[in-house]
C-alpha cells in the first residue's frame, strides 16, 4: 500500500535563513511504542529552532538532515503507540517535541507520551502550542533558581524581567506576579503599554539611558534578573542587585558562562546563574491550567498558515515579536 504523505518544511544544511525552509512532501510518521501521533492544529516557533538551523548548536543539532524543525504543537491524537496508557484517538493534546527530532512544521507529527499532556478545551491549540518553551523556561526560571512561589505564599521578591515582551519575557512578568514578586521589565518604547497589562509594576525602554542602566525607577534592588535579551553584561546588573541578587541567564553567551565560573569560585553572593530548560510534563500541564483559569494568557504576535510558515522563521530570526509566532495547518 502506498504511504500517506504529507506537507512539511524542512532544510537541508546549515545556514540559509527562511530562504532554506523547502516545501515538501514526506511520509506521515509512525508512532513508536511511547508516542502518539498527531494531526497538527498549531505550532509555535521559538528563537532555538533558527538558531539550531544557524549551526549554533551544532555539532549537536540538528542530529540529522534533513531536518523538519520545531517542537512546541497542539494536535488532535490520530492513532497511539502500542505502549500509550494515557491518550486515546481523539484526544486534543499539547506537546513538546524532541530537539532531536524536530518535526513541528508538517501536519503530523510524532509526540513522546511523556511530554504529551490534554488540552482542555478552554485553552485553544495556538494558546497551547505558545506554552511549551518559552512557558516552561519562565516557570523553571522563577520557581527553581529564583525560588518563587506561586501560590503566592512565599515573601515579596523583587525581579527584573528583560525582553518582557518576547515569549519568554511576557510569561514571565504573568507568573511573577502570580508569586506576588515587584516586577520591573525592559522593553521597547511600542510595547510598554502592553508589557504593564501583563502586570508589570513598572517598566523601562531598553533604548533609554535609564533603561539600558537597568535602574529600578523606584529604586527597588533585583533579588533576581530573568534575563530573557542578549548582550547585557553582568556589570550592568550587578550595582542593580540585591545583596545575594542572581541573574538567572537563558542566553548565556562564553562572557556569561566565564562569569558564572568566576563568581561561583570566588563565592560570591551576587551570582550569575546559566539556565537551560528541563522540559516536564507536570509543568506543561500547570502552564496550560493556568491559562485555562485565566490566570495567565498567552499572547499571540502573529498566525501564518503552513504553507507559508517561511515568512514566520522570518519573524522570528528578526527578533521583534510581542509574544508568540503560531503556524497553522
Ligand atoms: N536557555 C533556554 O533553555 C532557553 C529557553 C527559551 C528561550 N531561550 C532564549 O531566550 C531568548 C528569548 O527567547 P524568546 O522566545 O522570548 O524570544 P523572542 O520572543 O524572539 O523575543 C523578542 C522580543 O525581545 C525584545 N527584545 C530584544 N532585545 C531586547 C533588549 N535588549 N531589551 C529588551 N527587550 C528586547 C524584542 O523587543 P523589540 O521588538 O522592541 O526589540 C521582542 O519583543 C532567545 O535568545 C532564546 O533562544 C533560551
Amino acid at each position: 500500500m502506498a504511504e500517506k504523505l504529507m506537507h512539511a518544511l524542512q532544510y537541508e544544511s546549515y545556514g540559509g535563513g527562511a530562504a532554506a525552509l523547502k516545501h515538501v512532501q514526506v511520509p506521515v510518521p509512525s508512532p513508536k511504542a511511547n508516542e502518539v501521533l498527531l494531526k497538527l492544529e498549531a505550532t509555535s516557533l521559538n528563537p532555538v529552532d533558527w538558531k539550531i538551523q544557524k549551526g549554533m548548536i551544532r555539532p549537536f543539532l540538528p542530529r540529522k538532515f534533513p531536518c523538519i524543525p520545531a517542537t512546541d504543537v497542539a494536535g488532535e491524537v490520530l492513532e497511539v503507540g502500542s505502549g500509550v496508557k494515557n491518550f486515546k484517538a481523539g484526544d486534543k493534546v499539547v506537546s513538546v517535541l524532541s530537539h532531536l527530532t524536530g518535526g513541528g512544521l508538517a501536519e503530523y507529527a510524532v509526540a513522546s507520551e511523556k511530554l504529551t499532556v490534554k488540552r482542555p478545551q478552554e485553552v485553544g491549540p495556538a494558546e497551547a502550542a505558545a506554552l511549551p518553551v518559552a512557558g516552561l523556561t519562565a516557570l523553571q526560571a522563577l520557581t527553581n533558581p529564583a525560588g518563587l512561589k506561586l501560590d503566592g505564599t512565599g515573601k515579596q521578591a523583587n525581579i527584573l524581567v528583560t525582553a518582557a515582551s518576547g515569549g519568554v519575557g511576557h510569561y514571565a512578568v504573568q507568573l511573577a506576579k502570580l508569586g506576588n514578586a515587584h516586577v520591573t521589565a525592559t522593553c521597547g518604547a511600542r510595547n510598554i503599554d502592553f508589557v504593564k497589562s501583563l502586570g508589570a509594576d513598572e517598566v523601562l525602554d531598553y533604548k533609554t539611558p535609564e533603561g539600558a542602566a537597568l535602574k529600578s525607577p523606584s529604586g527597588k534592588k533585583y533579588d533576581s534578573v530573568i534575563h530573557c535579551a542578549n548582550g547585557i553584561p553582568f556589570s550592568t546588573f550587578e550595582p542593580n542587585l540585591s545583596e545575594n541578587g542572581k541573574v538567572i541567564d537563558i542566553t548565556p553567551g562564553p562572557s556569561a558562562m566565564w562569569t558564572f565560573a568566576v563568581k561561583k569560585i570566588t563565592m560570591s553572593k551576587k551570582q550569575l546563574v546559566p539556565l537551560l530548560l528541563i522540559p516536564k510534563a507536570e509543568n506543561l500541564e500547570f502552564m496550560v491550567n493556568l491559562v485555562k483559569e485565566g490566570k495567565v494568557k498567552t499572547v499571540i504576535d502573529s498566525k501564518h498558515p503552513l504553507s507559508k510558515a517561511e515568512d514566520a522563521w522570518a519573524k522570528s530570526i528578526d527578533g521583534h515579536a510581542t509574544g508568540k509566532i503560531i503556524i497553522e495547518p
